[in-house]
């Protein structure tokens, strides 16, 4: 125990342009690495339980190196290595702490995602069993980092943009395509490290990222823009934001803080997009209730649409990834005590100065569905849903003869 890995380090920007360069020669995205591990490349999952292991071959061709490499993690022979990779560019790697390279083998502790033209480093997703590291990890793209990263209308011109709990810092890269400035903010200074680093890696400008509590680094500050991915499983024994996954007790610590902020920091045209577990206490109030609660001012004042998906699935399997060593069971029976239903999905937000603000939770109403079977999320939630949504609600009203 006690394992601790260095995160990536920046180097020349020449060398790590050639080597993102590289990477989109080989066609490393999600399309092409899904076609390759055989699954739906709308929405990554890209170690999943799926994917034949080991992947690596001997016909194997650069693309499924690069993609044993960086998101299986297998070793890959140096020779085999050396048919993808010049030396120079192996040297720049090593340089960045990105692989390991012994005499025969390279193997890299880290994985390396594309997102819609981004390359993001994390901390490695597989760990053996019974080694999980000691330190504060910084979250692989998960399935749900891909989907908030879809969610949002990257048509519509921003100024300010917030990523709270940005981690690999993927949320905040993605804001600055469509942004002028873009902040974003971790309470783990690992996540720093590692959002600084795929800042130069991308060669963007237009972001910087900030050490500290949820809105702590930007007091007084208000945004157009504000996206979360926060920790949201309930731990009852891990404090709320001790790491990437725990959400405290009710798993809504962080969430529910990050909502109560709104009314200080968004903007009066500002949107808000959070992606969460929906954990419905036995004993408690409603959604609907929680963010009359936490939002300043009440739902009086935000249109509020929470689209989920049901997470039945959650009781039985909170995230093997987190749970590897622990007692599954032991964790199943607090989940069924405590809850009886858990939803997935996106919780948007924006203002409603008139006090005509309403609240909706459902599936999407758009004509295509959120999600699709798999629970990947098809189309971006605009301006135009949250109109669709409360002409709906309206209509709804005239009829009922309110
Ligand atoms: C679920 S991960 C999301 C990472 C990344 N945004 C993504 O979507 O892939 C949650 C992140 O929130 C950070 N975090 C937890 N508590 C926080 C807090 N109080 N203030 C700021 N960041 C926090 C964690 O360190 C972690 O990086």
């Amino acid at each position: 125990m006690g394992l601790r890995i260095s995160p990536p380090v920046p180097v020349a920007a020449p060398l790590m342009d050639g080597i993102v360069k590289k990477l989109k020669q080989l066609n490393f995205d999600e399309r092409h690495c899904g076609a390759r591990l055989g699954y739906f490349e709308g929405l990554p999952d890209f170690a999943g339980p799926r994917v034949p292991r080991p992947f690596l071959g001997p016909a194997s061709d650069a693309l499924d190196v690069v993609l044993a490499l960086f998101l299986l993690n297998e070793e890959v022979p140096y020779d085999q290595m050396l048919e993808v990779f010049t030396e120079a560019e192996l040297y720049a790697l090593q340089a960045m702490s990105l692989i390991q390279v012994s005499h025969d083998w390279i193997r890299s502790p880290i994985n390396l995602f594309p997102c819609s033209g981004h390359f993001l480093v994390t901390d490695l997703r597989v760990f053996p069993r019974n080694n999980l590291p000691e330190f504060n990890r910084i979250m692989w793209l998960h399935p749900e980092s891909y989907m908030l990263a879809g969610v949002v209308d990257r048509t519509v011109r921003v100024h300010k943009a917030l990523d709270l709990g940005t981690g690999s810092g993927i949320h905040a890269l993605k804001a600055t395509q469509h942004s002028d400035e873009v902040i974003g903010v971790d309470i783990n200074p690992r996540a720093i490290a590692f959002s600084t680093f795929n800042q130069r890696l991308n060669n963007i400008k237009n972001v910087e990222f900030r050490l500290g509590d949820l809105y702590g680094p930007v007091a007084g500050m208000k945004f157009d823009l504000i996206v979360a991915n926060p920790p949201f499983n309930p731990m009852p024994s891990v404090k709320a934001g001790t790491d990437y996954y725990s959400g405290g007790s009710s798993g809504e610590e962080i969430l529910s803080r990050i909502i109560s902020g709104l009314d200080e920091h968004l903007t009066e045209d500002g949107i808000c997009h959070i992606i969460t577990l929906l954990c419905h206490q036995k004993k408690g109030p409603t959604y609907r209730e929680k963010l009359d609660h936490w939002l300043i001012g009440g739902l009086k004042y935000f249109d509020v649409m929470a689209h989920v998906a049901d997470q039945s699935l959650y009781f039985r399997n909170p995230s093997s990834d987190y749970f590897l060593n622990g007692p599954i069971a032991e964790r199943e029976a607090f989940l069924r005590s405590e809850f009886s239903r858990f939803e997935f999905g996106v919780i948007s937000i924006r203002r409603r100065p008139a006090g005509d603000g309403h609240y909706y939770h459902g599936p999407t109403r758009s004509p295509l569905p959120l999600f699709d079977q798999d629970a990947r999320i098809r189309f971006p939630i605009t301006r135009l849903a949250f109109e669709e949504s409360r002409n709906e609600f309206h209509n709804s009203l005239v009829a009922a003869g309110d």
